[in-house]
């Protein structure tokens, strides 16, 4: 199974001092156009938060005609920058009808890997909670089924990254939901956004990949108080569940040139596969 990553689109329908980097209808527009040329298709993409900038019904008209062209099924979480309420009817196509109450959190088991989205987003505040009520959704959630490998996705990073402005008005009560997640070991990957860089870490036996954005890259300086936009580019995950573990691999999207190896591969796929030393896909 392949699961593509995108994150922290941050639509803006009007112009902004940040167009001088990037324009996000731009980037998200050749991301959408890489993941559909891709030569592996993915099963499903993840949008983990952040879609729009300020959650304006204009900015989400935008965001979907955006993501009209996307060839592949889209489950999508919203962030601090969202709407829940206009988030929910946008994509009311995507959305699973078994919709949390009071909240956008939702479990897909339609792919070899349970696929549960947890939204610790809280309306007019930009920091996320791991609070009660989502604290007990995802852990009744986990426990229905303790067997099955799992990935969880959610916007806010559950732990510190160094980068101290973005980790201050991250996720409140981030050791509650480590716990959750420690408790549970079918939970294989957790997968974030929010920090607008690729970044790892563990919790438990999970392990836990951080997407970068389709718009524009936090700068990496992890001074306390310091912090700025790049235009790096924009990116996405691509994370592969291989049977037994997750590998995840992270994607660039800019202009390049490659130089072909596939004749070179072709044999040897070829000759290990006759003498049976390694079996590619398994
Ligand atoms: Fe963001
Ligand atoms: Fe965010």
């Amino acid at each position: 199974m392949l699961i593509a990553q995108i994150s922290d689109c941050h639509i803006q329908a009007d112009a902004s001092p940040l167009d001088a980097l990037a324009n996000p209808s731009v980037t998200l527009s050749a991301v959408v156009a890489e993941l559909n040329a891709l030569p592996v298709a993915p099963d499903v993409v993840l949008a983990t938060g952040d879609l729009t900038n300020d959650g304006t019904v204009a900015q989400y008209a935008e965001l979907s005609q955006l993501l009209a062209n996307l060839n592949i099924p889209l489950l999508p979480l919203p962030g601090n920058h969202d709407d829940n309420d206009i988030f929910c009817q946008v994509f009311a196509q995507q959305l699973p009808t078994s919709l949390a109450n009071g909240h956008c959190s939702y479990v897909v088991d339609d792919y070899p890997v349970r696929l549960v989205g947890l939204d610790a987003s809280v309306d007019g505040l930009h920091h996320g909670d791991f609070n009660d009520e989502r604290a007990a959704w995802l852990e009744a959630t986990l426990a229905e089924q303790p067997d099955r490998p799992t990935l969880v996705f959610t916007h806010f990073p559950p732990f510190a990254s160094g980068l101290v402005f973005m980790d201050i008005s991250g996720l409140r009560q981030i050791e509650r939901f480590r716990q959750v997640i420690t408790a549970h070991p079918q939970v294989r990957l957790v997968v974030t956004g929010h920090l607008h860089r690729t970044v790892s870490t563990t919790i438990g036996t999970a392990g836990v990949a951080g997407c970068p954005s389709t718009f524009l890259q936090l700068g990496l300086d992890l001074r306390p108080g310091r912090g700025s936009f790049t235009n790096e580019p924009p990116g996405y995950l691509l994370h592969r569940w291989a049977g037994d573990c997750f590998v995840t691999h992270t994607a660039t999207v800019c202009d390049k040139d490659s130089f072909d190896l596939s004749d070179f591969a072709t044999q040897v796929v070829e000759g290990v596969t006759e003498s049976n030393d390694y079996l590619p896909g398994r």
